[in-house]
């Protein structure tokens, strides 16, 4: 199958081009970027040399003749290219915010008026597998929801409060330069960022709700000065107190089948380059603290829309996801 990665020069798009190296029937054969246009793949992505030789297009839909595109664009620039590719019937996940949403929630949660809205799937393999069994389109969720909603997912139902504390590595800001982002600020340094209002908020609550939860949920992020990795605490306030085992025995029913999430102890190094997302409960009654570790760039994003195309295709689901975590 014949794999178009529009947005390749970014984070995301390297890390789907390095992953589906292994895939078994999958082959990356168009990768674009309109600031690279000519260049070679891996005068940007220098860790791909000598395993990748393309070099970037521009993105242009309509000269297209994949069979499966990955939108790894910003939001908003998803839906510029996500209408013609639904017509032309051209199987696709969406790294970005455009379709994860019901309409008027993302417009009012990013700002910016959607002009080509469609409902598509939301692509948390582990909660929605049926739906995007049967998907031409998939949104990949977010980053920081898909180790919120892992984490919180199997207690969700029990709550009346979820507060999420995430801690973030650097990449998952992108590959723009911002003060946010300069070495001076982020090494040796640690700080919390957009306290009550980070747009990722929406996709976590709508998690919350399709799980039958009721629970209102809080959420505050801070930046770690580590490339890649997000590790959430997520305090879960419970109606009825919940002891260990019972606790344990709800994570192990809803995880035992699952190859990606693994009940032992989160840790960044634990996960960082796979696709794996770590998950530790302890309980204390009515607080129940719920740790995950996922890589942002991977289970957070690539490996997920992976992991999503394989679903969407009848693959196994694993197929160009065996990568071991790199530790240390
Ligand atoms: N980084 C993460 O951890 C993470 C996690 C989950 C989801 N996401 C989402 O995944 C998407 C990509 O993220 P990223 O971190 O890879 O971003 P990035 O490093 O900034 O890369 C963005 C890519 O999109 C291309 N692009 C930008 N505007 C475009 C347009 N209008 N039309 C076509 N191509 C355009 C850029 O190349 P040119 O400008 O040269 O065309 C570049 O290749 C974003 O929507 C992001 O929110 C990121």
């Amino acid at each position: 199958m014949d794999i178009a990665i529009i947005g390749a020069s970014g984070y995301t798009g390297g890390d789907l081009v390095r992953l589906l190296l292994c895939h078994s029937k999958a082959e990356v054969t168009c990768v674009t970027s309109r600031k690279e246009e000519g260049k070679t793949f891996d005068s940007v992505h220098p860790n791909m040399s000598g395993l990748c030789s393309l070099s970037f297009t521009n993105p242009d839909v309509s000269d297209l003749d994949s069979d499966f595109v990955f939108l790894a664009v910003p939001h908003t620039a998803a839906m510029s290219y996500a209408g013609e590719l639904k017509e032309r019937g051209i199987k696709c996940v969406d790294l970005s915010a455009d379709y994860r949403l019901p309409k008027d929630v993302y417009e009012k949660t990013y700002g910016v008026t959607h002009t080509n809205y469609f409902k598509a799937p939301y692509g948390l393999c582990e909660l929605h597998r049926d739906e995007i069994k049967r998907a031409e389109f998939v949104a990949n969720p977010g980053c920081f929801p898909t180790g919120a909603a892992l984490a919180s997912a199997p207690l969700a139902k029990f709550a009346h409060t979820i507060i999420y504390d995430s801690k973030t590595g650097v990449s998952g800001a992108g590959t723009s330069p911002s003060a946010t982002n300069q070495y001076t600020n982020v090494a040796d340094n640690f700080t919390a960022y957009k306290w009550t209002a980070h747009r990722h908020l929406s996709e976590m609550k709508q998690e919350a709700a399709f799980l039958g939860s009721k629970a209102n949920c809080h959420f505050t992020p801070h930046l770690l000065p580590v490339n890649r990795g997000i590790l959430t605490t997520a305090h879960i306030l419970l109606d009825e107190p919940l002891s260990q085992e019972e606790t344990e025995k709800l994570y192990n029913d809803m995880y035992k089948d699952e190859f990606f999430v693994r009940l032992q102890n989160p840790t960044l190094g634990g996960v960082r380059g796979s696709n794996f997302c770590d998950v530790k409960v302890e309980s204390e009654g009515t607080r129940v603290v719920a740790v995950s570790a996922i890589d942002n760039l991977v289970k957070g994003a690539s490996g997920q829309a992976i992991q999503n195309m394989n679903i969407m295709c009848g693959f196994k689901e694993t197929d160009g996801l065996m990568t071991a975590p790199l530790y240390p």
